[in-house]
């Protein structure tokens, strides 16, 4: 028996201010979308922002249904119709915030885990890495230069 050690480099920045423009700008777009999100069962809204290399920026956000399981998560509504519009382009970069109408929402929230698979699965088509930056409605903001870096041991289309 051996141990395998798994490990992580994330970049974490103080605040939305501290961000390139680059990012600040595809972040405002995601704060837009979340304003926009259909929460009504969590009152817990998420907003994401697709950068895609063809220029074009994709949003998307949480979609509720009174059947719970029903609804989808703001990452895959966004991911998927970016997958449908334009199949050949590549994601290059992505910007989540969430934020609950219950109480303010400071720390970083990351994609949960069927985002990451489905984001995983995209990154894995285009042979190209995804950042992704997350964020609660203030504080922190944090960097993955990959989806790989949030989702180790990552099941693949090289299993099948
Ligand atoms: N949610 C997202 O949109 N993205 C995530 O990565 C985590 C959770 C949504 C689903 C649901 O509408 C609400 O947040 C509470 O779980």
């Amino acid at each position: 028996m051996k141990e395998i050690k798994i490990e992580s480099i994330l970049q974490v920045y103080d605040n939305f201010n501290e961000l390139p423009e680059y990012v600040s700008s595809l972040m405002t777009k995601a704060i837009e979308a979340r304003s926009r999100a259909y929460a009504p069962y969590s009152n817990f809204s998420v907003g994401t922002a697709l950068l895609l290399d063809n220029g074009e920026v994709i949003t998307g956000n949480n979609q509720e249904n009174a059947s719970y399981p029903s609804g989808l998560c703001a990452e895959r509504t966004a991911i998927y119709y970016a997958g449908s519009q334009f199949p050949n382009s590549k994601v290059v970069r992505m910007a989540i915030t969430a934020g609950s109408k219950m109480k303010q929402t400071t720390s970083p929230i990351p994609p949960c885990g069927a985002c990451r698979q489905a984001i995983a699965e995209y990154e894995v088509k285009q042979n190209a890495p995804i950042e992704i930056y997350f964020m609660g409605e203030t504080g922190k903001v944090v960097k993955s230069d990959s989806l790989a870096n949030l989702l180790p041991l990552i099941f693949d289309r090289s299993f099948l």
